[in-house]
């Protein structure tokens, strides 16, 4: 499954230690493990540790007003950079949300960082095609898996605690019986792994073909 791997997807911790949770005090290491899946890579991080990734084939922008976080400049900042490995196709590098909507969009989320729906959704729509397999190793409340559904693309995730896990997996199967969707009403969510974070990974959609996909921008 995994070789067959169109984009990544995430997310992951920016290693600011966001509101108190010790999962966001480090980044992992996951850069190269996802690079040996796939040669595209798109994440949103902080400003003050995008320093800590190698330097990547372009910088786009979550520009969130709603958002208000503090600036080394004695202000505040209201974006977020995303990065991006490879060649997507995105005719513009920036996604705007308005003040307010965020907030509202993830109420009844319990989880402390929630990304926007349409975000996702827009950073999916625009680097893979229907059909392919979107990668999150870092889904928090399954927003990209949410996404990834509701675009016609099948999703493998990954989330190391146990309960955010809990609330993907119900978001994502929710999504995946939407009747609304174009093909994915049809599809199984299947959950695999055991007690472990990592292993806590499930897939939703049809095993992939025999032939890797291999794409790296929107054909
Ligand atoms: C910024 S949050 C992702 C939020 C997500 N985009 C959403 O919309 O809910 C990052 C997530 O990575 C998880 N995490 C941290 N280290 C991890 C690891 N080594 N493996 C898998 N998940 C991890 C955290 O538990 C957290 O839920």
């Amino acid at each position: 499954m995994l070789k067959d791997i169109s984009a990544v997807i995430t997310d992951p911790p920016y290693g600011v230690e966001y509101r108190g949770n010790e999962w966001d005090k480090e980044i992992p290491n996951w850069l190269s493990m996802a690079q040996s899946v796939s040669n595209c890579i798109i994440f949103t991080t902080g400003i003050a540790t995008l320093w800590q990734y190698p330097p990547a084939d372009w910088v786009g922008c979550w520009h969130n007003i709603a958002g208000a976080s503090r600036s080394k400049l004695n202000g505040f900042n209201h974006w977020t950079p995303i990065l991006f490995y490879g060649k997507p196709v995105f005719a513009i590098d920036t996604f705007e949300t308005k003040f307010g909507v965020t907030v509202n969009e993830n109420k009844g989320i319990d989880h402390p960082s929630p990304k926007p729906l349409r975000l996702m959704r827009w950073l999916i729509e625009n680097s893979t095609n229907p059909d392919d397999i979107v990668f999150d190793p870092f889904m928090g409340s399954g927003t990209t898996g949410v996404a990834a559904l509701q675009l016609g693309r099948r999703f493998v995730g990954c989330e190391i605690n146990q309960k955010y896990f809990a609330i993907a997996e119900s978001r994502i199967q929710s999504a995946a019986l939407q009747p609304a969707l174009l093909h994915v009403a049809q599809q199984s969510v299947q959950r695999t792994g055991g007690e472990s974070g990592q292993q806590n990974l499930f897939t939703v959609g049809n095993p992939p073909p025999s032939k890797a996909r291999g794409a790296t921008r929107r054909r």
